[in-house]
């Protein structure tokens, strides 16, 4: 298990990005509930973030990506706009125990 962080590290809406030597992934929180994605967009397979944990759009309604600004679905990671309309962020596993969020992978 790899712990990223507490709940409560991620503002509500907000998103949080994560870096380890392999993976890259990041964090949403929206209405009380966690996503968790790989950071990997599904156009280019590039990072979506060009500034530390700002995934989101400028309301906070759905995840961008900063380089041609493809828009997702927060809730399932579906693309609705831009060049990759219609494919998805993969989604990572990830439980949370006494509000610590961890997700199956290694450190
Ligand atoms: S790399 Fe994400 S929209 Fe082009």
């Amino acid at each position: 298990m790899r712990v990223l962080c507490h709940l409560n590290d991620i503002p509500d809406p907000g998103s949080k990005g994560f870096k380890s030597a392999e993976h890259s992934l990041f964090a949403v929180r929206l209405r009380g509930q966690v996503y968790v994605y790989r950071n990997s967009c599904p156009h280019l397979g590039i990072e979506l973030n060009w500034q530390e944990d700002q995934f989101l759009d400028y309301d906070d309604s759905l995840i961008q990506c900063a380089t041609h600004g493809a828009l997702f679905i927060i809730e399932n990671g579906e693309c609705i706009a831009g060049p990759c309309i219609g494919k998805t962020l993969e989604a990572v596993d990830f439980r949370i125990d006494r509000g610590m969020i961890s997700v199956c992978e290694p450190d």
